[in-house]
């Protein structure tokens, strides 16, 4: 292990190669972190890892990896620990959408799917986060153990027709954050969710100023993580202005 990297706090980010993924790697880049960057598609982490060295001259791995089954989500946190001694902060933000289907005309293996990616990655994934981080001694510069922000959705808390297996999802992220969030108290381990509403990415296909910018939803993770142990949020909802 490079002894450098021991002083740079460490973020493990599924779905860093896209989109609220890849804003959010670049503004904890910024930021000094050592950056883990996972996604399925192996090309597209080596150029985001490459794109956060060039412009920011921070550490990067790439775990490349499917988060909807459990093995990759255990050696995901066992893997950063190997390779850096420590994580600082792990962002549950892989995910994939279900828009326009009723229940009544949904299936079983597109439930299967959205929920093993969405929810059932971010149970294995925390918990074993939060295994490693109750072991780590506080960070000096934040008096934490670790973080954990799980990056749900407006979906997770309300519904509509035609979005209920995503929202079914993300309602399931939003109950595992409040229980975390106060599991952690104690050790000083933080958990919290951010409910963006619409935003411009590949997912959505939408662009231009009246969406929400993945950019804001990556200053809302660095806001979380700028604050004391004291201010104890469970969820930030970020709505769109001009939208319901
Ligand atoms: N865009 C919005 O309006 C919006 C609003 C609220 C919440 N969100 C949430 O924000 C998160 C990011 O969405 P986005 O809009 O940035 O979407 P995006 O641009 O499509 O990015 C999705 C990312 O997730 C990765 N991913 C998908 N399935 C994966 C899997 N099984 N294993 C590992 N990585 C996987 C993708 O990489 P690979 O394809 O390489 O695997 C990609 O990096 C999602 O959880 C989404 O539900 C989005």
């Amino acid at each position: 292990m490079n002894q450098s990297r021991l002083n740079n706090p460490v973020a493990l980010i599924t779905g860093a190669n896209s989109g609220i993924g890849e804003a959010i790697a670049h503004r904890l880049a910024a930021d000094g972190y050592t950056i883990v960057v996972n996604g399925r598609r192996e090309a597209e982490n080596q150029r985001v890892a490459r794109e956060l060295k060039e412009k920011h001259q921070v550490h990067t791995h790439v775990l490349t990896g499917d988060v909807s089954e459990e093995p990759t989500c255990q050696n995901l946190v066992t893997e950063t620990v190997a390779l850096t001694g420590r994580l600082d902060v792990l962002i549950n933000n892989a995910g994939v959408g279900s828009q326009g289907t009723r229940i009544a005309d949904s299936d079983t293996a597109t439930f299967d799917r959205v929920l093993k990616t969405n929810l059932y990655s971010c149970y294995w994934l925390s918990r074993e986060a939060f295994r490693q981080m109750e072991q780590q001694a506080l960070s000096e510069e934040r008096s934490l153990r670790g973080a954990i922000i799980n990056i749900a959705s407006v979906c997770g808390v309300e519904a509509w027709a035609g979005a209920g297996i995503y929202c079914t999802s993300k309602h399931g992220m939003m109950a595992l954050t409040h229980a975390m969030a106060e599991e952690g108290e104690e050790a000083a381990i933080r958990v919290a969710a951010i409910c963006p509403a619409m935003v411009a990415t590949a997912m959505t296909g939408v662009s231009g100023e009246a969406y929400i910018q993945p950019t804001d939803i990556a200053n809302t993770v660095h806001y979380l993580l700028s604050l004391s142990p004291a201010a104890w949020p469970k969820e930030i909802v970020v709505n769109r202005r001009g939208a319901d």
